[in-house]
């Protein structure tokens, strides 16, 4: 029987800690963390994202903007916002949710954001920092991993783990982070060869491939620890990449679906933005 890694509880416990770092840093600075979410079209999952970013902020003390834009935005009219925000004093974070309306080029738009307000660390400057390991923003859902590793005592340095997925949002920072703290990492990927041989080669298996239940018992070793980040919506409910049923007994830790690594995104991003808001406090008061 593999424990259960408890992403609400741990998320819950981490929000009150940036909550009192909230008031400890506005009663010595002045400075409220601020976040601005930015949503273009009425893509329903993104909706309910964005509503849960939005009472994430105001759960810590957080002051929060979020602009709801028509799907038809123009290019221009969504750079200007983000030029407004980028020297909006009271933002520290800017986030736009993805996916964006066709018409809309997702890398111009991140590359508007200001690097410093960049709380999803997708620009090329954060990306940048990432890969050398010089960071203090995170992109989210594998900050939230590692910080789950880090509470249930699994420690990457020496391990093997496998990541299945190469997405910049996931798989890529994902594998950056662990390889940070000297695990041997491998990216897995559509065109892998032998994926199943080297999944059940790994001590920390992450699934990020968005199919529902795609890593089954034969692709993970005993013992193995088990992050499933997949957030699948089919006729029987949310289901993961995993499937928990099967793999649950042969591995040591897995994340369950929902109330695993969910939770612990929008938490990083409120972290993020935490971190934002302190270097723009140092900057004014050194
Ligand atoms: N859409 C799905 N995940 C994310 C995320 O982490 N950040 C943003 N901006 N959009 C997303």
């Amino acid at each position: 029987m593999a424990e259960r890694i408890d992403g609400k509880a741990a998320a819950a416990d981490l929000r009150g800690r940036i909550a009192e770092e909230t008031r400890v840093l506005k009663e010595k600075t002045g400075v409220t963390p601020g976040l601005a979410v930015i949503l273009v079209g009425d893509d329903p999952a993104s909706r309910v994202y964005v509503q849960n970013k939005k009472r994430g902020c105001e759960e810590v003390g957080f002051y929060s903007r979020s602009f709801h834009l028509p799907a038809d935005t123009g290019m221009e009219a969504l750079l200007d916002l983000i030029r407004t925000l980028n020297g909006d004093e009271a933002i520290h974070g800017i986030l736009v949710q993805l996916p964006l309306p066709a018409h809309l080029d997702e890398k111009t738009v991140t590359e508007a954001i200001a690097p410093e307000k960049d709380v999803d660390a997708f620009t090329y400057a954060n990306v940048g920092r990432i890969v050398s390991g010089d960071f203090d923003l995170v992109p989210c859902t594998p900050a939230g991993i590692m910080a789950l590793l880090s509470i249930y005592g699994v420690s990457p340095d020496g391990k093997h783990a496998v990541v299945v997925g190469r997405s910049n949002i996931v798989g890529k920072p994902m594998a950056l982070l662990l390889l940070h703290q000297n695990a041997t990492v491998t990216i897995c990927h559509s065109h892998t060869k032998n994926l199943k041989e080297i999944c059940r080669e790994a001590d920390i298996l992450v699934a990020a491939v968005g199919k529902p239940r795609f890593i089954t018992r034969d692709m993970v070793k005993e013992g193995a620890v088990v992050i499933d980040v997949g957030i699948n919506r089919t006729e029987t409910g949310l289901v993961g990449d995993v499937d928990y049923e099967g793999v649950e007994p042969l591995a040591s830790k897995i994340t369950p679906v929902p109330g695993g690594v969910g939770p612990m995104t929008i938490t990083m991003l409120l972290q993020n933005t935490l971190t934002a808001a302190k270097r723009a406090a140092e900057r004014e008061k050194p």
